[in-house]
Formats: C-alpha cells, structure tokens, sequence
C-alpha cells in the first residue's frame, strides 16, 4: 500500500540532523520542501516561515479541509553579549531546562561549535544568567567575530539508539511530529478530504507559525502532532498515563487546549478500524499548536495526536519508532474519516 522509498525513521532521522531554532526554521523548511514538493499538489511559505503542503482531495471540493501542524522549530539559547574572556552570555528561546543544559555540547547555524558552563560561586540553583557557552574564544572581540549576539546555539548530540526501537537526540520534540506529518503526505493516496500540512515556527515562544497559518488555510479540521510527556521513568513527577511503546497518544487535554471529541473521537475510530493500539493523553503542562488552530477565526475543531517522548526539552529526548509508524498508520487512516 505505502509506495514511498522514504521510511519513517530516514526521513527522522534527516531532519534531527538540521540546524532549525525557534525563528530559524528554513533550512528545516528547505530540506522538507525538497521531499515533499514531487509528491504533493502545492507547496509554499509563508510571511512567518511556515512551509505548507497541500495534498488535495480526490474528488474537487468533496470533503473537509484537513489542517496538521508539526512545528520545526527547536528549543535554543540566544547570544546577547560575550564578556571580556570570550564567553558568551545567553537567553533561552522556548522552555530551555536549566539543569539539563549544564554540561551539554551545542552549535550554531554556522557550525561554530561550544559547550555550556555554568558559575559555580553562586548560592541556589544556577538561573540563566548564571549560564555561559564556552566556544574556545579568550577575548570579546574573538567571540563576537565568530558569532553574532543574536545567533542562537542549540543541543549537538548526535542521535543515540537504545536498543532495538528507540532514539535519544535533541530536537525530537518537534521533529518527530514534522517527520510523521511528511511521511503521512508521501502515503497518503487518493484521499477523500484535502489535507494540507503546516510545518510550523515558533511553537515554542507560543504557537505563532500556526496561529497565522491557521488563518491563511482555513482549515475544517485541525490537528497538531507533537510530542508528549510520559510518566513511565523512576520519581517521574506529576505521576502521567502515557509510556513509550504504548502507541500513538490521543490528546484529552494539556493547558493550551481541550481536544474536540470530533477529532478525537475519529482518531479512535481510525485506532479500532486498523487494530492499531493507542493511548489517551492528558498532559498537565504545555501545549501544542491545537491551541491556536481551534482559536483560529470563529473556531476549528482541533486536536493532537502525539509520541510519547522521555526527557523533553532535554539533548536526550527520547522515543520509541513503533509509536511513530503507529502513528503514521493510524493517520492515514483518519484522513480517509467523514467529519
Ligand atoms: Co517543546
Ligand atoms: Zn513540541
């Protein structure tokens, strides 16, 4: 049935691979264009970096307009100054986690690479203007000629596999979302409804790629694909449902958004009809660009379909392939739904 060279876990794994902070999602943009443009009917961007693809109904003006939203964006640190010895003082871009920052390799867009320190003569846990990047600069003057105050640096690791089915890397959380979104676009065939797929910017400062895009696309339908929280790793707190390994996660709630039980509901329906095994996710923080999809004109029916995923905002995020092409199955199944 799926025709498509690409696998699930290729098209992931490309796209872990590219530089793309929270505002500097195009090279993101330019890799996903390159895949999808031959397989879709339109492609384009918009004023916010948004990079839309558009697969259309098989039957003109039959069906609903289905809007997904993956966000490419990826949590990072922003330069605003270098002191006098050449390190580089930060802010966060998006939810940046103090204490899984410390210690970690990062990298610029230009390929300057650093490592994140922190000042230990300090009472209390470090806060962010405690933190430093470390790029083997000795003076402000060679600091600021290799980046730019503004450049923003995110985690370098490299992908890690943890047995058989799972990946560790930074970026997970959107990417995951953006490479079932992608792989949903190649499979799909002759589709009842019009799907039109946003990947997204700035997810993480706040919805703001999908809140625009949204607007522009008008959607009858909206869904977000995302990753989730889990509560499946020791003293893990708040105590949380979702575990790795137990299926694509259909969305209750989280603080952006009240799934509606229309896509809800079909996502469960598409779950049974294919024997696919799911879970339901209430996340108690965050949110995801179902947020702003439903608030979007006078309303869209929204919801999210997420992987679960240890360590958010971590470089170790973490998740298990068999949610992903789960995932990827259980939506192709719901773009063929009656909304
Ligand atoms: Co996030
Ligand atoms: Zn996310």
């Amino acid at each position: 049935m799926h025709n498509s060279n690409h696998s699930m876990r290729d098209i992931l794994l490309s796209l872990l691979q590219i530089h793309g902070a929270t505002g500097r999602e195009e090279a993101v943009a330019a890799w996903l264009a390159d895949l999808l443009r031959p397989h879709v009917d339109e492609i384009s961007t918009d004023v916010m970096g948004n990079l839309i693809a558009i697969k259309k109904a098989k039957k003109a003006g039959a069906g609903k307009r289905i809007m997904f939203s993956a966000h490419m964006d990826h949590i990072g640190l922003l330069v605003i100054d270098a002191d006098e010895k050449g390190f580089l003082r930060v802010c966060s871009v998006g939810g940046v986690r103090i204490n899984r920052s410390l210690g970690q390799p990062v990298v610029f867009a230009g390929g300057v690479s650093g490592v994140i320190g922190a000042e230990e003569d300090i009472t209390g846990d470090p806060e962010m203007r405690h933190l430093y990047i470390d790029i083997g600069a000795s003076t402000r003057e060679e600091a600021l000629a290799r980046v730019s105050i503004g450049d923003v640096a995110v985690y370098a690791a490299a992908p890690v596999t943890l047995g058989e089915h799972r990946i560790a890397a930074p970026a997970m959380d959107d990417r995951a979302g953006c490479a079932l979104l992608a792989w949903v676009l190649l499979n799909a065939k002759d589709c009842p409804n019009e799907i039109v797929g946003v990947f997204s910017t700035q997810e993480e400062v706040g919805l703001r790629g999908a809140k625009v895009a949204a607007y522009t696309v008008e959607p009858d339908i909206g869904v977000a694909l995302d990753v989730t929280a889990t509560g499946d790793v020791p003293g893990v707190k708040p105590k949380m449902a979702m575990e790795l390994g137990k299926g694509p996660a259909i969305k209750i709630m989280d603080r952006a958004s009240i799934s509606s039980p229309v896509v809800r509901d079909a996502m469960i329906a598409a779950a049974k009809a294919k024997n696919i095994p799911y879970q339901l996710e209430v996340l108690t923080f965050g949110g995801t660009d179902a947020g702003a999809i439903q608030l979007s004109r006078a309303g869209v029916p929204s919801g999210t379909l997420s992987i679960a995923t240890r360590y958010v905002h971590s470089a170790i995020e973490t998740l298990d392939m068999r949610d992903m092409e789960q995932g990827g199955e259980l939506l192709l199944e719901f773009v063929n739904g009656e909304f």
